[in-house]
């Protein structure tokens, strides 16, 4: 049966809040700080000792890709000013903070990763995985999630909280895009702004079903011989409405999205930093 998302659903809901608007100034109280790097975004989560959101920044960025650092010093300026302006959010000085990396990435690339955190001046507490950082943020301990990002789809079964298989798709966002900007015959700059513009998501989502079919056609191979009740999507990529339905209809398992999928990982490298 599927987890109850109730609960998880109102605290990224009030994480989504938090990062838009002002948090609670000056913060009283331990912190705990989790820093994603993403292809298409860096977010940086802020959350209190229990793992209530309490802060959170955004920015569009193209330092990482697929959980490759590509740009070593534009990573280090951007993380280094959102933590800036998180300091300024909660009055109080960040010190620490964990960071996450995609399944399957080799240990040089993590180390990268990690060293743009540091570098940033944070102490680096922990690397976590995005799989279980996106569990613990749902609270489930069965079932695959599903997160489809910028570049890639990462792809993650859980038994008994336990990741027990972890892939790395490379098909995401960016490919819906692209198809869009091919579908139009105008730039992907263009696709991108018409893609995430929600009064035009009938129009769009006919012609990027496909990419959607073809992920969830992947998914499905993927965990073939793995038993999963349940399928969880998160990430930036399956905003629209019907995604999971088609998941669901391709893949014969029931599939659910969490309000603000876009939030989930990131929010829960906080969570275990
Ligand atoms: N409202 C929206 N509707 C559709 N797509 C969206 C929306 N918001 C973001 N996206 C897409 O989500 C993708 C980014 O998702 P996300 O932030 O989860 O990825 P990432 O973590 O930066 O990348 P990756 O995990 O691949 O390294 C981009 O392709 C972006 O265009
Ligand atoms: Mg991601």
């Amino acid at each position: 049966m599927a987890a109850d998302l109730t609960i998880p659903n109102k605290t990224l809901r009030e994480f989504a809040r938090l990062v838009e608007e002002e948090a609670v100034n000056p913060w009283e109280g331990e912190l705990k700080v989790g820093v994603d790097l993403g292809t298409a975004n860096i977010l940086v989560s802020v959350t209190d000792s229990a793992g209530c959101p309490v802060a959170g920044v955004s920015t569009p960025s193209c330092v990482v890709r697929d959980g490759i650092v590509v740009d070593y010093v534009g990573a280090i300026r951007t993380v280094r000013s959102m933590k800036a302006r998180l300091e300024e959010k909660l009055g109080v000085r960040l010190t620490k903070a964990a960071c996450a990396i995609p399944p399957g990435i080799s240990p040089g690339n993590t180390k990268a990763i990690g060293n743009v955190v540091e570098a940033a001046d944070f102490e680096l507490t922990a690397i976590i995985d995005e799989p279980t950082a996106a569990a613990t943020v749902l609270g489930i301990k069965e079932g695959a999630v599903v997160d489809v990002g910028g570049g890639t789809t990462g792809i993650s079964v859980i038994r008994n909280g336990e990741v027990v298989l972890t892939a790395d798709e490379p098909t995401g966002g960016t490919h819906m895009t692209l198809v869009l900007a091919g579908f139009h015959r105008t730039t992907t700059e263009e696709a991108e702004c018409l893609k995430r513009d929600p009064a035009q998501e009938s129009s769009v989502f006919p012609v990027i079903r496909p990419v959607v079919e073809k992920m969830a056609s992947i998914v499905a191979g993927a965990i073939r011989g793995h038993q999963v009740e349940t399928i969880y999507v998160v990430g930036g990529a399956c905003c629209f409405k019907e995604f999971e339905g088609i998941f669901e209809k391709r893949i014969g398992i029931p599939t659910v999205k969490p309000a603000a999928p876009l939030l989930v990982t990131p929010l829960g490298i906080a969570m275990n930093a």
